[in-house]
């Protein structure tokens, strides 16, 4: 469902992300996981059409990207890790707006916003969104993609600026959308995430794969017989001498 070939991103002289090849499967939840600054906001611009890669390919549900951008954008969902909406409007107006532009069916869409709006205890709705928190921008932004039932949905770092109850929620709303067919692809710094939810992860690092695969696969490169996700990413992002840095402060 999203393939890339040697997809790499310049900016200038640095390479913030170097021959990324990946392959996940309709149905996945595919966590991309690395520490900050490893190229994970770089990559999912790129895969979903707001960031021009230097070269290689994206392939969503085998069409290129770049020669279908409209078509593939339309059946994407997206929650960026900044969610940039329009402050002027009130939040039920920027629902109508997202329904208006990608047509969708009016009756079965409300219905399922208004039930994720319910999980969510949205009640904000007629506010101006310039009012929001952060958190309320994402619990929105979130709302206004899931509605649509994308066939894949796209997440940098969703729970950021989520309280532990909503937190909690969005993990169980995106097993269900799972179960229902979409593949999702999400971005985290936070293990526990990658760790409970992904069906398969991959480990970026100064924009490269160091490792990919299901946690049993991961735990097997440990060289150190480590189990936790935490010691495996630490062991392979060259940060395990930690405890010397803390020492020295
Ligand atoms: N527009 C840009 N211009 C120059 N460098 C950038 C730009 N966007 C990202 N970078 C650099 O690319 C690297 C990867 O950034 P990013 O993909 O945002 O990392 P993260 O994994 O934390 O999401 C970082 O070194 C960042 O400074
Ligand atoms: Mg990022």
């Amino acid at each position: 469902m999203i393939k890339t070939i040697n997809l790499t991103k310049n900016f200038g002289d640095f390479a913030a992300v170097k021959n990324l090849n990946l392959d996940i499967k309709k149905g996945e939840i595919y966590g991309f996981l690395g520490p900050n600054g490893a190229g994970k906001t770089t990559t999912m611009r790129m895969l979903t059409g707001t960031l021009n890669y230097t070269s290689g390919s994206v392939i969503i549900n085998d069409m290129d990207l770049r020669k279908n951008e409209l078509k593939l954008k339309s059946i994407m969902g997206v929650v960026p890790d900044e969610p940039k909406m329009y402050e002027n409007l009130k939040g039920f107006e920027f629902i109508e707006f997202i329904m208006g532009i990608y047509n969708c069916k009016k009756e079965e869409t409300q219905k399922r916003f208004e039930e994720i709006c319910e999980a969510f205890s949205i009640d904000f709705l007629s506010n101006y969104i310039g009012d929001y928190s952060h958190g309320m921008k994402q619990k929105l932004m979130v709302s206004s993609v899931l509605m649509r039932k994308p066939d894949v949905i796209f997440l940098d770092e969703p729970t950021v600026g989520l309280d532990a109850r909503s937190a909690k929620i969005l993990k169980m709303l995106i097993e269900k959308y799972k179960n229902e067919g979409s593949t999702i692809f999400l971005t985290t710094h936070i293990l526990e995430i990658a760790e409970k939810m992904c069906d398969r992860i991959g480990i970026i690092n100064k924009g490269e794969i160091i490792a990919e695969g299901t946690m049993e696969d991961l735990k097997k490169l440990s060289t150190t017989g480590q189990n936790s996700l935490e010691d495996i990413f630490l062991e392979l992002t060259g940060e395990d001498e930690i405890s010397d840095i803390v020492d020295e402060i």
